[in-house]
Parts: C-alpha cells; structure tokens; sequence
C-alpha cells in the first residue's frame, strides 16, 4: 500500500499527496514525495478561515507556527506564546483541514527543560488539539529520540531559529562558512537518525541548504534558504501582505490582502457615515399582514392626535 493513501483506500488512494485532492498528508508521506521528487508545499496558518482556504488550496503541510506569536498576537518575537495559545489556535486549524499534514510549533520554554516535560508538552498537542506532527527548534536529538518513541512525530527546525534570537544577537543568517555548513549537516543528519521526519531549514544560504538537502534521508524545508530544499514554507501573513514591517528578501507577496481589507473596510465606513449602507434590499421587511396592522395603528394614532388638536381637554 502507498504510504499517501487512506487506510480504507478510496477512489484516489495510491496517487502522490500533491497530484490527489483526496489524500491525507502522513508524515511518512513527506519522506516518499522526497522520494518521488515532488516539492513539498507548505504554509503557516493559525486560525479556521485561513486555515481552511490554505487546506483547500491544495497545501501539503500547515504550520500553526509559533509565529503567531507576532503575526497575530503582536508580540515583538516569537517568545512570549503559551502553550495553552498555542494549543488553542491549532484546535481551530485542527477543526478546518482534512488533507494537509497539521504539524503544532512548540512554543519556546516548553520543551527546554528535562526530556518528561518535553514529551508531556507534545502529548498534549496531540491529544487536546490534534496535532500529527509537532515541531521543534535547534539540534535536540535527545528529544527528537524520546517524542519518536511516545509516538510522536517531530519536524526539525536547523538555521536561523527565531526562539534562539537573543542567543544569535538578532535574526542572522547562519550556516555561512564550511565549518557551519559541516556542523549543520551533522545536526540534521542526527535529527533524521533520531527519528525527525523532515528538518525545516531556516536562513541560511542556498549552497548551504542545497548540500544538506543532498545529504538526507528526510526531506528538507526551506524558508529563506534557497530553492533547492525538498519543500517550501513561508509565513502567511507574509505572502498575502498582512504584516507590518518591511518584508524579508525571501519573502515573495502573492497578494495584497491588508490592502484589500483596508480597502474594504474604508469603503464600509464610507458607506455607514453616508446612509448608504444598509439599503432597502439589505433589509428584513414585516410580513404584508403585518404591515398593514402596523400603517392602520398609525393612522388611528395620526387621527386621535387631530382629534385631540380641535377639540381640547
Ligand atoms: O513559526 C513559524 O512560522 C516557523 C516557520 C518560519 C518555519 O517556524
């Protein structure tokens, strides 16, 4: 059996994830379409809505990243999500996608301590959210080894990690001379030994991504590391132009959507100031019985004020 079909099979089972709407997207499944040579797509997404479109869109891997931390909670970085958020917005993706790999970021702090509370932290992710994957940063294999065996699959981050950024002095690309380049090949190659099932590359140069890429067994998702890794991930708000700093060079905008909702919502307080919203047809009408009752209640009342008007008390 295909290791991207449904269990119960189905019309498109056997079909590789990106070729067949209908498959569910496996953790073991990302290792074949490495395989297979097939790009592995992937996004962030943190609530339903987008959740759902991203899904529906054919995405292979949804990330409920801990970027949220500052694209949708407004923090200045990434550290200060819980794990209780954290848990709450992947139960909203967790609710929209039926296809994509959910994979659960696991917010800094919660897996920094001993290897138990690790794994108790990645349990929870699974079983009050949903999870099918967690994801954690830098060269823990110890971890990666104790989560594979509760069962757990994991996703490596290598690179530039955003939770490392004091430890880094800012948001650096890494891995930029051959002893770094070496030392991160090592590190991925002891993840995926440990049992990750896919190691996200994150800032770092093409050269340095490419000869990791050719190295390992599980495939490779870059993010600001060139295009020669086995997938791609950006954030979402990103790539539809919703944030508020200037982007990254990684970053390609393949929307205008916080133009498009200011625009919107200009028009609307446009249209609220000038009575032009609602009109007659955006409104609900009384029944014509109703109606009627209502014009003869105020006929009657226009006539006893006449009467009252003539005659005095
Ligand atoms: O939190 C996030 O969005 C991430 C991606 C940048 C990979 O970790």
């Amino acid at each position: 059996m295909s290791l991207t079909s449904f269990p119960a099979g189905g019309p498109s089972a056997g079909l590789a994830p990106a070729a067949n709407p209908f498959t569910k997207v496996t953790v073991p499944a990302l290792a074949e379409m490495k395989r297979l040579g097939k790009r592995i797509c992937a996004l962030t997404a943190y609530d339903y809505a987008t959740s759902r479109l991203v899904d529906e869109a054919g995405v292979d891997l949804i990330l409920v990243g801990d970027s949220l931390a500052m694209v949708v909670l407004g923090h200045e970085n990434t550290l200060a999500v819980t794990v209780d958020e954290m848990l709450h917005h992947t139960r909203a993706v967790r609710r929209a996608v039926k296809r994509a790999l959910v994979v659960a970021d696991m917010p800094f702090g919660s897996y920094h301590g001993s290897l138990a509370e690790g794994v108790a932290n990645a349990v929870r992710f699974v079983k009050e959210a949903g999870a099918e994957a967690v994801k954690i940063e830098g060269p823990r294999v110890e971890l990666v080894r104790a989560l594979t065996d509760a069962q757990i699959p994991v996703i490596g981050h290598l690179g530039l990690t955003p939770q490392s950024v004091h430890q880094m002095g800012g948001y650096r690309v890494q891995g930029r001379t051959a002893e770094a380049v070496a030392m991160l090949k090592e590190q991925a190659q002891a993840l995926a030994e440990a049992g990750a099932g896919a190691v996200v590359l994150e800032g770092v140069p093409r050269e340095t991504a490419a000869a990791i890429t050719a190295e390992l067994a599980v495939p490779t998702i870059g993010i600001g590391a060139g295009p020669d890794c086995d997938g791609q991930i950006l954030v979402l708000h990103d790539m539809l132009s919703m944030t508020f700093a200037p982007a990254a060079r990684f970053v390609r905008r393949y929307a205008d959507v916080g133009g498009v909702i200011r625009a919107a919502v200009e028009q609307y307080r446009d249209d609220v100031e000038h009575r032009a919203f609602p009109n007659d047809e955006e409104s609900y009408h009384l029944p014509k019985a109703a109606k009627r009752e209502l014009e003869a209640v105020k006929r009657d009342l226009q006539a006893g004020d006449r009467q009252r008007l003539v005659r005095p008390a």
